[in-house]
């Protein structure tokens, strides 16, 4: 049996005001959105390289890089399935993606069941394979302005090869 290949994914973006906060292509119920060229879906966005990266296709820029105007409020799951599609295109599938989101605010709990039914989905994996954690931040320095509140997203996923042939 070939060896599990693994990726790991990071992302951040700050909170700003007059944007709507979607994680995991869930809208969440807050008062600041997430700021990016995109939705700015940092947990799409962390899975979406930790897939690539698993697969040795590189980081997310490079697919959908940001100076595009075809990615201006794209819809961060749509990248996400673009880039499970170059996978299942190289006979790898997902084993499993664990993935932490590190927020002071909002509490993200009651959403847990509603993200990992979302990504499911977009994936075409069974929910079973994806797990989620919250943090809260308490002072972590994470970001280049003071004071900016972010909420940032690490993922570790597991890739399978698909057997090739019988025995
Ligand atoms: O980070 P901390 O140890 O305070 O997290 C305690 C619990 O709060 C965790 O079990 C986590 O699921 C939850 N939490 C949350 N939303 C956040 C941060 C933490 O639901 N934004
Ligand atoms: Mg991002």
């Amino acid at each position: 049996m070939a060896a599990a290949r693994v990726g790991l994914g990071f992302d951040s973006h700050p909170l700003v005001e007059g944007r709507t906060l979607i994680l995991g292509g869930v809208r969440i119920e807050h008062d600041r959105g997430l700021h990016g060229h995109s939705d700015a879906d940092v947990l799409a966005h962390a899975l979406t390289d930790a897939l690539l990266g698993a697969a040795g296709l590189g980081d997310i820029g490079q697919h959908f890089p940001s100076s595009d105007p075809a990615f201006k409020d794209a819809d961060s799951m749509e990248l996400l399935r673009h880039a499970m599609d170059m996978l299942e295109g190289r006979q790898l599938r997902l084993g499993n993606a664990d993935a932490t989101l590190y927020a002071d605010a909002p509490r993200l709990g009651p959403y847990r069941d509603a993200m990992i039914q979302s990504l499911a989905m977009k994936l075409r994996v069974e929910p079973d394979k994806l797990n989620l954690k919250f943090k809260t931040l308490e002072g972590l320095p994470l970001g280049s302005a003071e004071g900016t509140a972010v909420i940032a997203a690490h993922v570790i996923v597991a890739l399978e090869a698909e057997a090739r042939c019988c025995v």
